[in-house]
């Protein structure tokens, strides 16, 4: 039977535990809530939310006789002006550290500064940012070259990070601005600190286990970074969003399994699976026809 051990903190950040309960509540006060697209990236929580008739639509005309709420990656203010528009309630559950941003860059962009936000551009919490800052804002990514967009680059750049992204991330894409001899640079560390104990938990688990476990929605930005951490460290590392996608006998073979999970995971899935991986279940039958743990990986 392996040793399990789970990186802490464990459970919803402050910011899922708060969207969740203002739907909830609304519940008690509207006949119909529905949530701006996802509320949160987690399969399992939406199962629950849908179970208690909180539903996710895609426009907003969809929302109309019924209450809006505005999840924890929050959403541009155009959005807002048009749920006015149409009549449609708001309850905004958009995270005050996610707000923080949004008000960091108004002020760089009503100051002069050129944003830029290092993260992932098609995310909605990085739509929302660049909404808040304005013409000109762009997005960086670790990877991205500034070669390519120094063209179209001011002198005065104002930098935030998406709360989610990793420190060294962020440090690599302010060394290269750094670089590249800008007038006047302003960085933001604008990265949550749930996230960051999270990251650091699991660097730390990464290390002295065999191989990594790590629990959250497959389009959680924050649950991705920390698959990509212990892959970094060379550790084998399987990214699963729920308990049914645990390949048992491919674990089995490790004596020591860490498991990790993002900030919108719930504390019981995460149980769950320590559980399954404790039972002394021998895998007997049907071996050969799974898939290696190097392919499971690699999905
Ligand atoms: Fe907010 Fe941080 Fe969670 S930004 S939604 S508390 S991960």
């Amino acid at each position: 039977m392996p040793k399990i051990y789970i990186a802490q903190p464990t459970g919803f950040c402050f910011g899922v535990k708060r969207a969740i309960g203002l739907a909830k509540r609304g519940l008690k006060r509207y006949e119909r809530v529905c949530t701006y697209g996802e509320l949160v990236h987690n399969p399992q929580v939406l199962k629950q939310l849908g179970a208690e008739g909180i539903k996710p639509v895609r426009r907003l005309s969809e929302a109309k006789n019924g209450v809006l709420v505005i999840r924890a990656h929050g959403c541009p203010q155009k959005v807002l002006a048009e749920c006015k528009r149409l009549g449609i309630g708001v309850i905004d559950a958009t995270c005050p550290y996610v707000r923080r941003v949004q008000h960091v860059v108004q002020r760089l962009a009503a100051d002069g500064y050129q944003v830029v936000v290092v993260g992932e551009k098609n995310h909605p919490e990085v739509k929302a940012i660049l909404a808040a800052a304005g013409r000109g804002a762009r997005v960086m990514s670790p990877q991205g070259s500034l070669h390519q967009t120094n063209s179209r680059m001011h002198k005065k750049i104002g930098v935030v990070a998406q709360t989610t992204m990793d420190k060294a991330g962020f440090k690599a894409v302010v060394a290269k601005l750094l670089d590249f001899g800008y007038n006047e640079l302003r960085v933001f560390d604008t990265i949550c600190a749930e996230v960051t104990a999270r990251q650091e938990a699991t660097a730390c688990l990464a290390k002295k286990v065999d191989a990594v476990i790590v629990v959250g929605g497959k389009n959680s930005a924050n649950t991705s970074r920390l698959t990509q951490i212990v892959r970094s460290g060379g550790k084998p590392v399987a990214h699963i969003a729920e308990p049914a996608e645990l390949q048992l006998e491919l674990w089995l073979r490790f004596k020591r399994i860490g498991i990790a999970a993002g900030a919108s995971t719930p504390a019981e899935v995460v149980k769950e699976i320590a559980q399954i991986l404790r039972m002394p279940v021998v895998p007997t039958t049907r071996h050969e026809a799974q898939p290696s743990f190097k392919e499971v990986v690699k999905r």
